[in-house]
């Protein structure tokens, strides 16, 4: 795959989305800017014949395609109109993956032969694999190697229909390592035409060298590599995985408070594997708190007044082998803001494919497919406080979208394990994927 086109046209330029079956706009029908709930969460905003106009990476004009025809950009008759015809397609706003660990070296296939002969994920953890199994990689490779790894990870990405990717740091655990992990998130990000959000995930684990005194390393943390990473605008989050085997409450709210001290955005790794109390996180305003697995129905009414989405990460029970799924019909019902990501890393959830999750969340968790779809775009876009820019098809809105070989838009979820999508925009700029139509 490669880009067809660079955003940056020549003046009066355009492209023109024609002809969609059915064009998924996920415009508010509230007119409110929070993330979604509810019933909120089962409306897509369909057009039917629906069309997009595109000029220089923006969303210009949204409608039915007589209705787009008639925009003042077409009338003049600009130098180059390129059109994509999307008859007997669908065609949505690109996902927003707001979660994924993308720097890592290698993937971890002795941690997944134990699995599958049926030791845990804790277990293997205890016994010297997960997490710290992947420090070496990334400790001991260049920055250019580390890039090369995120971009292909993207471009996989983008030829699923994401074009938002939220990038965590976490396998380099010392602040060299992680402070080189940042820096080839941002040059993958200028590789690469979607849009990056970085995070710092220093605490993902405490590393080998300060397992007798993890208060040294949280110090660390802290007191270096957030203080660095913000001057020197390396991550817009922190994130830290609260949980037993990694960081306490009381180290997690050191480390966050830290960060907003810092003036970055925080999210959490909370709930994935043991119960946790959430109120402690959320005196901090986190964007999101992620996995919640084991969310207590207080919790639920707690989240159900804020706006930190709930990022909902099937794909990682799936390859765990779990029979539990996170609780999405408690948290949607009790009017939770959802999303869901993939968590793409190569412990839990090595895979880039958002319609895989989007499957997981209908099968496994009973989520509809609209509310997977939503929970999957504009709520995701939410969780990484980018709703303005991203997450659905209106004018003004970054060019962001995904055309699918489908007629429904339940296809999304209902095929799995093949891949439908066929173009991806990226700020304007086309991927096309291979393959032809069924
Ligand atoms: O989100 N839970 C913590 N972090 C990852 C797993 C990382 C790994 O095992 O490499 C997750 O599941
Ligand atoms: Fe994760």
């Amino acid at each position: 795959m490669s880009p067809q086109s660079e955003s940056k046209r020549p003046d009066g330029s355009a492209i023109l989305v024609t002809h969609a079956m059915q064009l998924l706009t996920l415009r508010s029908a509230s007119g409110g800017t929070g993330p979604r709930r509810g019933a909120q969460m089962r409306d897509l905003g369909i057009v039917a014949d629906g069309a997009v106009l595109i000029s220089d990476g923006k969303i210009l004009a949204v409608g039915t395609t007589d209705e787009v025809a008639k925009h003042e950009l077409l009338a003049s008759k600009p130098a180059h109109v390129e059109e994509i015809d999307c008859s007997g397609k669908v065609v949505l706003p690109g996902f927003v993956d707001s979660h994924t660990h993308p720097v890592f070296t290698t993937p971890r296939l002795i941690d997944f032969e134990k699995r599958s002969s049926g030791a845990s994920y804790e277990e293997i953890a205890e016994a010297g694999g997960g997490i710290r199994a992947s420090l070496r990689g990334v400790r001991d490779a260049r920055t250019e190697e580390l890039v090369q790894h995120i971009v292909s990870g993207l471009d996989e990405m983008a030829a699923y229909g994401t074009t938002t990717v939220e990038c965590k740091s976490g396998y380099g655990l010392n602040f060299a390592a992680e402070m080189k992990s940042l820096e080839a998130i941002r040059e993958a990000s200028h590789q690469w035409p979607g849009t990056v959000v970085p995070t710092l995930l220093a605490a993902h684990v405490v590393p080998p060298e300060h397992r007798e005194n993890p208060d040294e390393y949280v110090r660390i943390i802290c007191e270096d590599m957030i203080p660095t990473a913000a001057k020197l605008k390396l991550a817009s989050f922190v994130d830290v995985f609260v949980e037993r085997g990694a960081f306490t409450m009381e180290q997690s709210q050191r480390i966050l408070r830290s960060a907003v001290d810092h003036n970055l955005g925080v999210r959490a790794h909370v709930c994935q594997l043991t119960p946790a109390q959430l109120s402690p996180l959320l005196e901090f305003h986190p964007a999101s708190l992620d996995h919640m697995d084991f969310v207590s129905d207080e919790d639920v009414a707690l989240l159900a007044k804020l706006d930190t989405v709930s990022t909902l990460l099937p794909a990682a029970n799936y390859f765990l082998g779990l029979d539990k799924f996170p609780p999405a019909r408690k948290l949607v019902d009790g009017g939770v803001a959802v999303a869901l990501a993939t968590d793409y890393n190569p412990g839990t959830s090595p895979t880039t494919s958002m319609p895989f999750v989007l499957s997981a969340a209908c099968t496994h968790m009973k989520m509809s497919p609209a509310e997977a779809i939503v929970a999957a775009t504009y709520n995701g876009a939410c969780a990484l406080r980018l709703q303005g820019r991203k997450g659905s098809i209106e004018p003004g809105k970054d060019a962001d979208i995904a055309i699918f070989e489908a007629e429904d838009y339940r296809e999304l979820a209902y095929w799995f394990g093949v891949n439908r999508c066929r173009q991806t925009l990226l700020n304007g700029t086309v991927y096309f994927q291979g393959g032809n139509s069924h």
